[in-house]
């Protein structure tokens, strides 16, 4: 395939024929390999070695299949690659006279979980394997269950290995019988059980005459007329601006894949954040213009109107627009060894916006085996759970069962940008859109103003025991005697009250800065000067309450005292308490302390007293413009 035309005849060909996404469960012990292997073999059509060159050539060649889909599953690998996960996807492409497939190969076991929901992510159907000896496991569940979840409504039960057990259509039965009491509550549009043996070829690609009871199709004859019934093309159009292309002064387009629906050059588009309506002028691709665009399309759109766009706003149909909110609730898979804490700041990646956000609410986390939700504080690595969110901006999407573009997103860490979550979204909820953030006539600046100050966070962080509570203290008080309008807001005072239900769990301690970050964003609001007393041991909340107030007006003051020197003062016999096992998540001996890298002041308080330390602050508040 080197001439040029051999390949556009290829694909010229290729494009005719429908295209089945399929996931295959289970592990290389199932037969899975070997499944996939006689799938491919056995059709003697093989392209896997070719891939990366058809990709490269179908670019080079500019055919009308420059939206093949490898070159967009090389694109999506990459894009989640940058995001630090080990993709171990092997994506796979084959073909009949009937129908092309693209089968992704991921592996079984549970610590693959994520793999598995990448590749279901967009696929049509999925074939999970089963050893006929061992029968519906726990992974099997699994597979079904993550397989629902990510939108895949079609499932094939390969029941392999069925030689070993003598052909026997009781144990086929058995099986089929035991899985389906499970899925029944999963919803698929069609369930096929499949009696294979992938070792000796019995009903992968032909019907076998060793299992005569079996009255259904071989695993490739299914696969090749299976409806599953993708019309992306049918649903309301979206575009998820992926970047305004300005070239010149004459020429304004917004460029992205087309998620969702199909359009038309005279079609009307609303902006579905600002609601601003224009028509589509023309449909630009890199052959030319298009008379038509759908789903899966990568185009550049020219509209009738000036209209402020931006990359993540979504261009969709007026009549059957996106919902527009910073609230939903949303299925999520953890996929982070570290677990899930509810409060933290993450960001969400949805289509091509991304926005900070928190799960603000964990409802239930789901048993995958009986499908029971159980109540839970956090989720851990393969988890799932169902939980609100809220997020920093509103976004537009869709509900994950409308459209898996515009409803599915990902969770990144903001301190190692790696993927830690996979989101499938549920629904809006409405909450904050009703209520709306009242503008006052007596606003900040003049609450400050009356007081002669400009209102300022010092955030304290550091080891119990480090100091902070003493200093922070001490400088309240030197600022006071200036007549000064100061708060305190102290660890142990506020566990006593507002955060009385917190104990010392990650999870509690991120809520507990959660709030104390809101405390203290409405006291700065109020024009004061606020100081605050916490270990704060996480990087990541001490950022957010750095971001819920303006800029200049956040200190971060680390208390950099040693932990031996923590453990020898030993104030509150904590730490004795702790290294006898007396207190558990104990800060510095069984939960971690992540020092700041860039802290505004620190203070070394081996060095010199508390009284020294407290009056440097209030210089440096004084030099800084901050005491008016
Ligand atoms: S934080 O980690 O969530 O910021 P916070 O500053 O509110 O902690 O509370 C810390 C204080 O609670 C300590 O100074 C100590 O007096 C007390 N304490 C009780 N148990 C623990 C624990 N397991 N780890 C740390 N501090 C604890």
């Amino acid at each position: 395939m080197n001439a040029p035309t051999d390949l556009q005849k290829f694909l010229a060909a290729q494009e005719k024929k429908s295209l089945l996404r399929f996931l295959t469960c289970g592990s290389v012990d199932d037969g899975k390999s070997t499944l996939i292997g006689r799938l491919l073999y056995d059709t003697k059509l093989l392209f896997e070695d070719t891939l990366a060159s058809l990709e490269k050539d179908s670019k080079k060649f500019g055919t009308d299949g420059d939206n093949i889909d490898f070159a967009l599953l090389v694109d999506g690998l990459e894009a989640e690659r940058e995001q630090g996960i080990t993709i171990d996807v092997a994506y796979r492409f084959f073909a009949t006279d009937k129908r092309k497939f693209i089968v992704a190969d991921t592996p079984g076991h549970e610590q693959y979980t994520r793999n598995m929901a990448t590749g279901a992510s967009n696929s049509d159907l999925a074939v999970i394997l089963i050893d006929a000896r061992k029968g519906v496991l726990t992974q099997t569940r699994r597979h079904a269950y993550i397989a629902s979840l990510l939108g895949i409504r079609h499932i094939v039960l390969a029941v392999n290995k069925i030689d070993l057990m003598d052909y026997s259509q009781e144990v086929f039965d058995a099986i089929v019988s035991d899985f389906h009491q499970f899925s029944a509550r999963l919803n698929f549009a069609s369930q096929v059980a499949i009696p294979i043996s992938a070792r000796f070829g019995v009903n992968v690609i032909e019907k076998s005459k060793v299992t005569p009871w079996y009255t259904g199709p071989a695993l490739l004859s299914h696969l090749e007329v299976v409806d599953v019934d993708t019309a992306l093309a049918d649903t309301a159009f979206r575009l998820p601006v992926q970047w305004v292309n300005r070239p010149d002064l004459d020429f304004r387009g917004f460029s992205g894949t087309i998620a969702g629906g199909r359009i038309k050059p005279g079609a009307a588009v609303a902006v579905a954040k600002s609601g601003r309506t224009s028509k589509v002028t023309r449909i630009v691709t890199m052959d030319g213009d298009l008379e038509e665009a759908v789903a899966g399309d990568a185009v550049t759109l020219t509209l009738a109107d000036e209209v402020d766009i931006s990359r993540g706003d979504v261009l969709s149909d007026p009549g059957a627009r996106p919902t527009v909110s910073d609230q939903f609730a949303a299925h999520l898979l953890w996929m982070a060894d570290e677990e899930l804490l509810p409060g933290r700041q993450y960001l969400l990646k949805l289509g091509t916006a991304t926005v900070p956000a928190q799960v603000s609410a964990l409802k239930h986390k789901i048993d995958v085996n009986t499908l029971d939700s159980h109540a839970a504080k956090t989720l851990a690595l393969n988890e799932v759970g169902y939980a609100n969110f809220s997020l920093a901006q509103p976004l537009a999407f869709d509900a994950y069962r409308d459209n898996r573009d515009t409803g599915g997103f990902i969770l990144i860490d903001r301190f190692t940008n790696a993927t830690v979550g996979a989101g499938m979204i549920d629904f809006s909820l409405m909450r904050a859109t009703n209520v709306h953030w009242q503008a006052l006539d007596v606003n900040k600046d003049a609450r400050a103003a009356l007081k002669g100050q400009r209102p300022v966070v010092l955030w304290f962080t550091g080891l119990s025991g480090s100091g902070k509570s003493t200093i922070a203290n001490l400088v309240e008080k030197a600022l006071a005697a200036e007549g000064k309008h100061t708060y305190l807001l102290d660890g142990d005072n506020v566990r006593h009250g507002l955060n009385r239900d917190l104990g010392f769990t990650d999870a509690d301690r991120v809520e507990n800065i959660r709030r104390v970050g809101e405390a203290a964003r409405l006291f700065v609001d109020a024009g004061l000067i606020v100081l605050t007393a916490f270990i704060s041991p996480f990087r990541s909340e001490r950022r957010m309450a750095r971001e819920l107030v303006g800029e200049g007006e956040f200190l971060e003051v680390f208390v950099d005292t040693p932990i031996e020197i923590c453990m020898r003062r030993d104030p509150k016999g904590l730490y004795e308490k702790a290294k006898a096992g007396k207190i558990k998540n104990f800060t510095g001996i069984d939960s971690p302390y992540e020092a700041p890298e860039r802290a505004d002041i620190t203070l070394k308080t081996v060095e010199s007293s508390p009284e020294d330390q407290a009056q440097g602050i209030v210089k440096y508040l004084r030099d800084k413009g901050y005491l008016g």
